[in-house]
């Protein structure tokens, strides 16, 4: 039934667009990525991480990983511009939504029946167990066959990998970080699971979260723009994302005195699910890689990005 249906609904996207922007109530439901929220009605309502008492269904609120981390990055080249894989002008990437433990620690691949990423990072935990390579179908064919065509388009603009196709960081964020977030467990979508939903799911809330951040944009209208001639302060840079936050990022830089800026984390309790909960901005409990002063925030190389609409 979900694989015939499947079929026509990508007939009707080859015949014409209309139809697939303004689906039919059918195909709606047919493709829907939600969890099964029902027994969170009425429950507590607190911030993870902050709760008084014990949150006691793992589907309602964020138990494990309650302190969840944003993450983007500012590369300048993708290293597959050969192949049309290009930055998105006027905006950082998206790297993840990471589950921090409450105590800044953190669990990853948690849950080895989910392995999707072809190159785990590390490939053996601390505790020694062996993580290993994925060889199947690639996440994109998952989200494919949920017919999520839109959010594909969104994800290769905006959630780019350095030196190997998108696909495969998609995978290695799911498995490694998604896996050890309670709201995305595969019980969270009983009854009438569909295998992969839960990935979905969780990539639709990726850039739901990303979307909070216009990071090159608050950058740029505080006069904070890339330069291979001008150098920033940190202060600069953290005060510029305060004023729209009221919360201190984290912000990464590389080099050897830490003063090239390549990324950002904005931290966060969540009230309720991931999925469709409210996310509390808080201070960085990490400090910053980055110098005092001196910092580079550069350019890309020109053939590296592409014009984005948003
Ligand atoms: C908050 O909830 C977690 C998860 O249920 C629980 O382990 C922890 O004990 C709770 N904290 C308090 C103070 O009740
Ligand atoms: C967050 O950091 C800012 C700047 O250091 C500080 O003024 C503020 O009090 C901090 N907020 C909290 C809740 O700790
Ligand atoms: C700016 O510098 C970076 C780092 O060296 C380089 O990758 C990039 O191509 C430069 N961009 C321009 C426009 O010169």
């Amino acid at each position: 039934m979900f694989k015939l249906s499947l079929i026509s609904l990508a007939t009707s996207v080859s015949i014409g667009h209309a139809e697939f922007l303004h689906p039919s109530r059918s195909t709606q439901n047919l493709f829907t990525t939600y969890p099964n929220i029902d027994a969170c009605v009425g429950l507590p309502v607190q911030y993870s991480c902050e709760n008084t008492t014990i949150l006691t269904n793992s589907c309602c609120n964020v138990v494990q990983g309650g302190l969840v981390l944003q993450t983007q990055y500012w590369n300048t080249y993708t290293g597959l511009e050969s192949q049309g894989q290009l930055l998105p002008q006027g905006s950082w990437g998206i790297h993840g939504l990471w589950p921090d433990n409450c105590d800044s620690s953190y669990d990853q691949y948690c849950d080895l029946s989910r392995q999707y990423d072809p190159a785990p990072s590390p490939s053996t935990l601390p505790d020694g167990t062996v993580v290993p390579p994925y060889q199947g179908p690639s996440v994109r064919t998952f989200i494919q066959d949920f017919g999520r065509y839109d959010l594909l388009k969104y994800m290769d603009t905006y959630w780019v990998n350095q030196g190997a196709p998108n696909e495969d960081f998609w995978a290695h964020e799911f498995s490694k970080h998604a896996t050890c977030t309670s709201t995305f467990d595969v019980a969270c979508y009983e009854p009438g699971y569909q295998e992969h939903k839960e990935v979905v799911n969780f990539y639709e809330t990726v850039t739901k979260v990303f979307q909070m951040y216009p990071t090159y944009n608050i950058l740029a209208a505080t006069g904070i723009v890339p330069s291979n001639t001008t150098t920033y302060t940190l202060s600069q840079i953290t005060n510029a994302l305060y004023s729209q936050t009221g919360a201190v990022p984290y912000l990464g830089c590389f080099g050897s005195s830490g003063t090239i800026l390549d990324e950002v984390w904005y931290f966060h309790h969540v009230l309720g699910t991931e999925q469709y909960g409210h996310f509390k901005t808080l201070n960085s409990t990490t400090p910053s890689s980055c110098a005092e002063t001196g910092i580079w925030y550069y350019e890309r190389t020109p053939t590296s990005e592409r014009v984005v609409s948003y």
